[in-house]
């Protein structure tokens, strides 16, 4: 191999202010894979994390608990270290925000913001507290909305109209902290004119290499497409955070110390080890990975950035960015006992089933994951327990007196040929296309396990003359489960664990899975993994039901004034100019007939006018979505002078338009009363 690279990896600090779920496992599970795979592969690599622990919603917490706000961080870092272990998830050095280190770097950062001369001050108003003497942050107000009159809403949006506003219009504000009405106050705030740096944010995260494309156009469309608003980066006391040297009074906001707790990480990091903390952060050949969700995009891809480029650290390589988790098709909820705790789910599951059926899912693309709990079940027991771990549980027992042959017998090429899939499986992880990885490794047991089948080893066994074959077999069986075990490690560690056990011969590299183990003792075999009962995915979601939800979980607040945008999963196309828009002829067109079209299963034949006597025949795809009998009469838009395709029902003479990823889930467009068919739609 190369020279190793050295790498420093980093998911997410997650909020102190909450337990681990299955939601922000996707991320941390997703990282620890990745890192896995590189520390096999013989990469320096490190992975750093560690609690976030400032700002009101924490205060808060420790207020409802009645103890201090160190004591509650202390109790929760202690909670989700113990979660993300019982997970596999193994750290570097897990931290805090709230450490001598974290603040040591904060003012390092905030002095290269003062020497560049970018920190500006001005007086904010905002809703006052008078109770419990705070800062009312937007989400921390419910009220009337000023546009529509709806009652209890939330501080900067309502539910009912969708208006989006400032808390200080709401009308009838209450607090939710003590339920009575705020006052109107006025501090300074400092900000950072992040502005001046709108340049470099556009070729950074323009270049194509650091971010996702489809992450890449959204910063483009929403926010450099505009000046960049100045970033309040202070609080005014009381806060529970730092508080900033040359301001008394007033303190870092919690996104300002966040991100450099990554670093404060690598700095507790390098103390304990010896290394040297700059040639982690001020190396250029040092690789920088930040795993994080959608949800925190604009603060990893432009503050974050903005920030090391000032205080002249590395900047990252990528910021790799992954959706959110739906389970059965919805959102996590208490209700429905989905919000699952990464604690609940280790009293009644296998940790390494999610870690499974995750990778198995888990592509390089911003799109939500869906845990679906059937497939869930399906996925770990047909392909995790009856393609591989039964490799290894069919055979071992045969060769437990012989050991394994002394030289690897003919086997029709199928080692050799697992071995060149290794270069392609080992992309596919370093792309973190951990789908494709894993669609490969179960290849190989698909490959393998006819192997075992046509030989049947159970009946060589009965046979005296046959028990060269029977040690060759198994010893075949068991060197193709030892690849798949190898290629699996960074999901599946504790399986590769019991492989050496199994097998004597521990798992350190990825080349291993190049060539066979010949002539070892076989250990007696002990059992690798279970199969999912479906009793238990079921108690777990029942321990999880919680009729109480609150409206929205905590964790996924951004804590931050500067709402984040959702974010588009499907890239956006090449850019176009108008004229070449204009080219497209959309039409407001009346569905006069639909039909059913015999032998089709997706499509259904549409009659539509285009106004007078103009009709086109249109075969649309949405027979899953619509009865042909609801589309009669309504109006759609359609594509009017795309080229007549031939197909196999007939010509079809346009398309209409519609959204969704197809089958039952197309929503055609419709518009507003009043248009007439035939008209254009610019
Ligand atoms: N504290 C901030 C991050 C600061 S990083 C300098 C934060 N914490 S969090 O606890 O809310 O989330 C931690 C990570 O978990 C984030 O990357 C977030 O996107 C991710 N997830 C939290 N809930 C999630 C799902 N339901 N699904 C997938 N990822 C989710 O944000
Ligand atoms: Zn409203």
């Amino acid at each position: 191999m190369a020279n190793p690279r050295k790498i420093l990896v980093t998911s997410a600090l997650p909020y102190a202010n909450g337990p681990i779920h299955i939601g922000h496992l996707v991320e941390y599970i997703q990282t620890d894979i990745w890192v896995k795979f590189q520390k096999l592969r013989g990469n320096k690599c490190i992975y750093l994390c560690a609690d976030d622990t400032h700002g009101t919603a924490i205060m808060m917490s420790a207020q409802r608990k009645g103890c201090s706000e160190e004591e509650w961080i202390a109790a929760v870092s202690e909670e989700h270290q113990r979660d993300f272990a019982g997970f596999g998830i193994e750290f570097d050095n897990y931290g805090s925000t709230n450490s001598p280190e974290n603040y040591e770097l904060c003012k390092l950062f905030w002095q290269s913001f003062r020497n560049a001369g970018l920190v500006r001050k001005e007086a904010v108003t905002q809703l006052f507290d008078d109770e419990k003497g705070i800062f009312l942050a937007d989400r921390f107000v419910r009220g009337t909305c000023p546009k529509c009159a709806a009652d209890d809403q939330y501080g900067d949006s309502c539910d009912q109209c969708g208006a989006t506003y400032s808390a200080r219009e709401i009308i009838n504000p209450v607090s939710t902290l003590s339920d009575t009405t705020p006052s109107v106050k006025t501090a300074d705030h400092l900000f950072i004119q992040i502005e001046k740096l709108h340049d470099f944010l556009d070729q950074w995260t323009q270049s194509g290499e650091h971010l996702q494309s489809e992450i890449a156009n959204y910063l483009k469309g929403h926010f450099l497409n505009e000046p960049l608003r100045d970033w309040d980066v202070s609080r005014p006391e009381p806060y529970f955070g730092f508080e900033i040297p040359d301001a008394p009074g007033h303190f870092w906001f919690v996104w300002f110390d966040a991100p450099i707790g990554y670093m404060a990480s690598t700095k507790q990091y390098c103390d304990r080890t010896g290394e040297d903390f700059e040639s982690w952060w001020k190396d250029p050949s040092t690789e920088i990975y930040h795993f994080i969700g959608k949800d925190i995009t604009y603060f990893h891809t432009l503050f974050w950035p903005a920030m090391l480029k000032v205080a002249e650290f590395t900047l990252p390589k990528k910021i790799h960015i992954h959706g959110f988790l739906t389970v059965d098709g919805r959102k996590m909820s208490k209700r429905d006992g989905t919000f699952v705790k990464a604690e609940t789910f280790l009293k009644h599951l296998n940790p390494a089933a999610l870690r499974y059926y995750y990778a198995s899912k888990l592509n390089n693309r911003v799109e939500d994951l869906d845990l679906n709990l059937k497939e869930f079940t399906t996925k770990v027991n047909t392909d995790l327990v009856g393609k591989v771990v039964n490799l290894a549980s069919r055979t071992a027992k045969f060769v437990q007196q012989t050991g394994l042959s002394p030289e690897y017998p003919e086997d029709g090429g199928l080692f050799q040929k697992a071995a060149e899939a290794g270069d392609a499986i080992a992309a596919a992880y370093e792309a973190c296309d951990f789908n494709r990885a894993i669609r490969l490794i179960i290849e190989l047991a698909d490959q393998a396990n006819p192997y075992v089948e046509s030989h049947q080893p159970w009946n060589l066994r009965k046979d005296p003359e046959r028990q060269q074959e029977l040690q060759d077999v198994c010893t075949v069986a068991l060197n193709l489960f030892r690849q798949i075990a190898i290629y699996l490690q960074p999901v599946l560690p504790e399986i590769a664990e019991k492989t050496n056990s199994l097998l004597g011969d521990p798992i350190v590299k990825w080349e291993q899975a190049a060539s066979p183990l010949t002539g070892t003792p076989v250990k007696q075999f002990e059992h690798m993994m279970k199969r999912i009962e479906e009793k238990d995915v079921n108690n777990m979601i029942e321990e999880s039901k919680d009729e109480n939800e609150t409206v929205e979980a905590e964790e996924n607040t951004t804590q931050s004034t500067d709402s984040a945008q959702p974010l588009i999963d499907e890239p956006l196309a090449d850019e176009i100019t108008f004229e070449e828009f204009a080219k497209v002829d959309l039409r407001v067109a009346r569905v006069v007939k639909a039909e059913h079209v015999e032998e089709a299963n997706k499509l259904l034949k549409l009659t539509l006018s285009l106004g007078g006597d103009e009709t086109r025949q249109v075969f649309a795809g949405i027979k899953k979505a619509y009865n042909p009998e609801d589309l009669d009469g309504r109006l759609v838009v359609m594509v009017a002078n795309l080229a007549p395709r031939k197909m196999r029902f007939g010509i079809s003479e346009g398309m209409i338009t519609a959204a969704g990823p197809g089958g039952e889930e197309v929503f055609m467009l419709a518009i507003d009363e009043g248009a007439q068919p035939g008209q254009r739609v610019h």
